[in-house]
């Protein structure tokens, strides 16, 4: 009850920053809370009461496109595109996959009602960025949704990824390749959604590359990885910029910022300049504290112990998970819960591996499918 009450508090607090926003009259801000259901672990959409009513129906191709985001994700990217967005810059989809995030945007943008002012200002008003390579994890990831692509890992399923997202091919720019060598995009970012971030190197030059375009008041930056239990570099990057922004809210495994200031490409610069360790866990504790839902701050604190193990070592990282048990005690207990399960499974497992590997594992995860909670 206390949880719930300091969340509206905080959501108050949210709301009211939100106001200065310029948001389409469907998304008037409004002090209220208007979103704020704590349902099943990690199913809370606890969202800034301006964006809230944007997660409503889609249109079932967008349901359809195999995605490995929630509905609620996929209802968010199409109520953005088609009732937030209004072509001051362009949308980037960053690690597409199938094409599940690119196919609401598309289809959102289609039916914005000033579509045709902004394909007359950009053409192609979003970019996707996608090396539609086949990794070791995605043919469970096919078999598991019916799908007849053969693909094997090191294949790549580009003609998948095109024919899922023909429908709006006339919206996108698409760049098939390692996101490491892509250029662009030389104009300002209205929504970055990034599903990409998945070595700290890659992390970087997203935020070095898209980061200075944001524009204040009014670019989103969504990160779906952000409440998921691994890839700690992500939180700290955001959080090192944490001056420039205003958390949003939660729905999924994403975190969604408004920008509020212009950031300086120099402190975007400095984002690769390795900082104190203490400094690294104060902003892995801020990003666990984003969230009201226990069960994502349970995961954050399994990403930090990751963090803590790259800083401090294996011992210190050890030390940790413990007290994250006794700290989260009903997520280690909710053994019917496979998605709770799983990450405490593979935090254990990641313990017990070898430096390089365990690195070099924590990326594959990342891009694998994980247990519905
Ligand atoms: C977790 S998946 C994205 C899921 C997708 N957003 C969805 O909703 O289904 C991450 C994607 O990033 C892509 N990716 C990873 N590293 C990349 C790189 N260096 N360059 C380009 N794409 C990359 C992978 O191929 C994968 O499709």
């Amino acid at each position: 009850m206390a949880l719930l009450h300091g969340a509206k508090q905080l959501l108050g607090r949210m709301a009211g920053a939100a106001t200065t926003a310029r948001a389409e009259p469907e998304v008037a801000p409004s002090a209220e809370v208007e979103l704020l259901t704590p349902t099943r672990p990690l199913q809370m959409v606890r969202l800034n009461a301006a964006f809230a009513p944007l997660v409503d129906s889609i249109p079932p191709s967008c349901r359809d496109t195999p995605s490995m985001m929630s509905l609620p994700e996929k209802q968010l990217l199409f109520g953005l595109a088609s009732r937030y967005y209004d072509g001051t810059g362009i949308i980037v989809d960053a690690g597409i996959f199938l094409g599940g995030s690119t196919r609401c945007f598309g289809e959102g943008v289609r039916s914005n009602p000033r579509h045709e002012e902004i394909v007359r200002n950009w053409p192609r008003p979003i970019v996707s960025y996608e090396r539609a390579i086949v990794n070791p994890n995605m043919p469970q990831f096919f078999r598991k949704h019916g799908l007849t692509l053969a693909a094997a890992p090191g294949e790549s399923f580009e003609s998948e990824l095109r024919r899922n997202i023909d429908p709006v091919k006339d919206l996108i720019d698409l760049r098939i390749g390692d996101f490491m060598d892509a250029t662009g995009p030389d104009c300002p970012v209205e929504i970055l959604f990034l599903d990409i971030l998945k070595a700290p190197a890659l992390s970087l030059r997203a935020f070095q590359r898209f980061h200075s375009r944001l524009i204040p008041g009014r670019s989103l930056v969504i990160h779906q990885d952000y409440f998921f239990e691994e890839l700690p570099w992500i939180k700290t990057h955001q959080e090192a910029l944490a001056d420039y922004f205003e958390f949003v809210g939660e729905i999924g495994s994403s975190a969604i910022f408004l920008c509020r200031k212009e950031i300086p490409q120099a402190v975007l610069d400095g984002l690769g300049n390795d900082l104190a360790p203490a400094e690294q866990l104060r902003l892995a504790s801020i990003a666990l504290h984003r969230s009201a839902d226990p069960a994502r701050r349970f995961f954050m604190a399994l990403s930090k112990m990751r963090l803590i193990r790259k800083l401090q070592g294996r011992l210190a990282a050890r030390a940790y998970l413990e007290v994250i048990k006794t700290e989260f005690p009903e997520q280690v207990d909710q053994t019917d819960n496979r998605r709770l399960g799983h990450a405490l499974r593979r935090a254990e497992e990641f313990l017990a591996k070898k430096p390089g590997k365990a690195h070099k594992e924590g990326m594959r995860a990342a891009e694998q499918r994980v247990p519905s909670p």
